[in-house]
């Protein structure tokens, strides 16, 4: 089966990135969300990435509008009728995803592949809505989207290899990398990423240093391009802790523990650069 039409279910930060790379490779994008507001923001945010490319002469102003054309807006997930994979990047809530995923398995044509963009959750679990668990399967991007190369692959428990080459085909004609990986808790990338995370966080909750200065030794020590402070904050301190709690539930051990400070901010509502305030302070 090619794959020609896709859908993106969540038009924020990471479906919208999702949606730009795909376009520029020639699928027709389906981007969907609960409302046109949302879906428009998404949209812009494609435009303004495509008009910067074109700035830096890496794409002609023709190329950016081929690509803009690929994209097709959605407020339905009717849509996903018309597709042969979605790909779900909505809010990380595993009621919600199982819903989206009941949906889309009643919607979608029998051939349609059903990914889902999650950063920690199980694959199997999400794959058990629907009646077609051979054809779930994890696409994990990392953000942001159309920089980042990386694509994490997770096979659920009944994943097929047909449905997983078909993905990993279509990972490399985006031009990433992608790479196998099993479903547990959090895969790799943030069963690693995150408790580093934490641990930043628990030093500046023991008092250890400032922010500026953990991140500062993680950058010119370690050789990362951004602190794991600001990272956190990019990321979303509300994601880190729900990344942190599914570690922590999943894997049942206390090094998985959320800090309290991380708690606390998310409480507060400084959820980091999307809010205006979390480790540091956004204008
Ligand atoms: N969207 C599109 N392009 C972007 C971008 C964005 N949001 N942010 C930066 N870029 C592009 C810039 O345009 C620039 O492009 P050119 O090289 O073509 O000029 C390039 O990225 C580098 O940007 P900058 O020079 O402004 O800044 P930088 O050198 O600090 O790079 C960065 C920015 C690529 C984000 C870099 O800081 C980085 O790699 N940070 C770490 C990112 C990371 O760890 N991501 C994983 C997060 S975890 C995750 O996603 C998984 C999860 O489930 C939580």
């Amino acid at each position: 089966m090619k794959i020609q039409n896709i859908m993106v279910v969540g038009a924020g930060q990471m479906g919208s990135g999702i949606a730009q790379v795909h376009a520029e490779a020639g699928y027709h994008v389906y981007l969907n969300d609960i409302d046109a507001a949302r879906v428009e923001k998404g949209l812009a945010v494609i435009r303004k990435n495509l008009s910067r490319q074109v700035e830096k002469e890496r794409m002609t102003e023709e190329q950016k509008e081929a690509a803009l054309a690929h994209i097709h807006l959605s407020t339905e997930l009717d849509d996903a009728q018309k597709v042969d994979l979605v790909i779900e990047a909505a809010i990380e809530n595993m009621d919600t995803k199982k819903e989206i995923f009941a949906a889309l398995d009643r919607l979608a044509p029998e051939h349609a592949i059903l990914a889902t963009n999650t950063s920690s959750l199980p694959i199997t679990e999400i794959a058990a809505a629907t009646n077609r668990p051979e054809q779930v399967i994890g696409m994990h991007f990392m953000n942001p989207v159309p920089v980042m190369k990386l694509v994490e692959i997770i096979r659920g428990l009944a994943t097929t290899d047909e449905v997983f080459e078909n993905v990993k085909n279509t990972a490399e004609a985006l031009k990433k990398v992608p790479v196998e990986v099993n479903d547990f808790p959090g895969f790799v990338s943030n069963r690693i990423l995150l408790p580093m995370i934490n641990e930043a966080i628990y030093t500046v909750y023991e008092g250890v240093a400032e922010p500026e200065a953990i991140d500062e030794v993680m950058k010119l020590g370690m050789n990362h391009p951004m602190g794991p402070l600001t990272l956190a904050d990019f990321i979303g301190l509300d994601t880190c802790l729900y990344i942190m709690e599914t570690l922590h539930e999943g894997l049942g051990d206390d090094k998985y523990r959320p800090c309290p400070l991380l708690r606390k901010y998310v409480k507060a509502g400084w959820l980091g650069k999307k809010s205006g305030r979390g480790f540091y302070q956004y204008h």
